[in-house]
């Protein structure tokens, strides 16, 4: 029997198992959400007037958001209340809105709407569907540079953003980025704060879901990108983004963002076109529940952790156990965040994910990691461990590691 042989046998035993195992999308598990259950109770018929004084149920208390919450998620992505606007669910509509509003009208410093003339994003790859998705869906070109251990591949960025006024900003993932895991350093965040760029307007769209998102007790917290911006004189050049969607409920949670006061003043102006103003109640009920939780948001995130931590284990020591020293494949190892990414040395990874659903385990979309679903080596593939229960996620990633074997030895046969 030829290696491949035995591979597919055990590939055979693997699918009569029916399997049907999913590490396809970054959701958090029922586990997860069951820390944030007294977020359904905590608010009830005596909380109509918060302490700040504004009335719950009417219009009134400014389109920014609540002052508490304001205070609250702008301290994750260490901002002032006054720096931060607090919405509704979803950091993903904050950054499309900024978008929309800068295409249609411009930015702090736009000479024109971005809409006017032709238009680019730098993006980071291995990176985020949905910020492709997004950013096509919008009329960018997205322009891909290299994600790198310690952030995006800054040669490349101060290139572009020199070179090209059509250039109007970058989007990344600044913390246990996605699909990598990776973080930037500080003096990548120094650089970006430095550099000069063509376009007046240049925009860093900082999508910072994960700050809070640690693995470890002993994260290492990069520069605050804020503050670096401001120090540099560019302190309109940074947009920041989080939500609570990986924190309390995914489907119910609140998103922000967090830039300079002037920024602030200006988006504001725009929401308030738009809207009155965000879903207190959903703000105020996150708020007391986060004060209320024992160690308050880090106290919470360390009960993720507790929940995630071995999840992200086993992925490593699967991976190691079948893949360690094969020369088939690397892969990331993230401190925190909600993914690890994997590259194989074949270009094979279609073939992969062909393989793992017959076997009954779903996998991320073959190029989601990059614009337009299209990886050009044919070789990163992003591993999702979060929502399934641990028992599944070791199952997944056995059968993930066979599919990468025997694809890799189909294609030297
Ligand atoms: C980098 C990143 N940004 C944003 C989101 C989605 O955030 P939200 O639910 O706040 O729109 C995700 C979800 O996977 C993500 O990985």
């Amino acid at each position: 029997m030829s290696d491949l042989d035995s591979l597919r046998a055990r590939y055979e035993e693997m699918k009569a198992l029916g399997l049907s195992l999913n590490i396809q999308r970054g959701q958090p598990s029922d586990e997860d959400f069951d820390l944030a259950t007294p977020l359904l109770t905590c608010v009830g018929a005596r909380d109509v007037v918060t302490p700040s004084g504004v009335a719950l149920r009417n219009y009134p208390g400014g389109v920014a958001g609540l002052a508490e919450a304001r205070a609250l998620f702008g301290g994750i992505l260490r901002a002032t209340a006054e720096e931060t606007i607090v919405g509704n669910n979803s950091s993903l509509a904050i950054l499309s809105n900024t978008l929309k509003w800068a295409l249609l009208r411009g930015l702090v410093g736009s000479d024109a709407p971005w809409a006017a003339g032709p238009r680019k994003m730098i993006v980071t790859v291995p990176g985020y569907d949905r910020h492709f998705t997004l950013l096509d869906a919008l009329g960018f070109e997205m322009v891909t540079v290299p994600m790198q251990s310690d952030g995006p591949d800054l040669d490349a960025v101060e290139a572009l953003a020199a070179s090209d006024a059509s250039i109007r900003g970058l989007v990344f993932v600044p913390t246990y980025s996605n699909p990598t895991g990776d973080t930037i350093s500080d003096e990548k965040v120094d650089c970006l704060a430095r550099m000069r760029t063509a376009a007046a307007d240049f925009t860093i769209f900082a999508d910072d879901a994960y700050a809070v998102h640690h693995l470890t007790d002993t994260p290492r917290i990069p520069k605050s990108l804020l503050a670096a911006c401001r120090e540099a004189g560019h302190p309109n050049r940074p947009v920041l983004y989080g939500s609570t969607s990986k924190i309390t409920f995914s489907g119910a949670g609140v998103g922000f963002l967090a830039t300079s006061v002037e920024n602030v003043a200006l988006l504001t102006g725009y929401l308030g076109a738009e809207f009155i103003g965000p879903n207190k109640v959903e703000q105020y009920r996150h708020v007391k529940f986060l004060e209320a939780y024992p160690g308050g948001l880090e106290g919470l995130m360390r009960d993720h952790a507790k929940i995630l931590k071995p999840k992200f284990d086993a992925v490593q020591t699967v991976l190691e156990r079948e893949l360690g020293g094969t020369g088939l494949a690397t892969w990331t190892n993230p401190q925190g965040g909600y993914f690890v990414s994997l590259d194989t040395t074949r270009p094979v990874v279609k073939r992969v994910i062909t393989l793992a659903a017959e076997a009954g385990v779903s996998l991320t979309p073959a190029g989601a990691t990059y614009p337009h679903g299209q990886d050009p080596t044919d070789s990163n593939l992003r591993i999702a461990p979060s929502r399934p229960p641990l028992q599944e996620v070791e199952k997944a990633m056995e059968v993930l590691a066979l599919c990468v074997k025997i694809a890799s030895a189909e294609a030297d046969a």
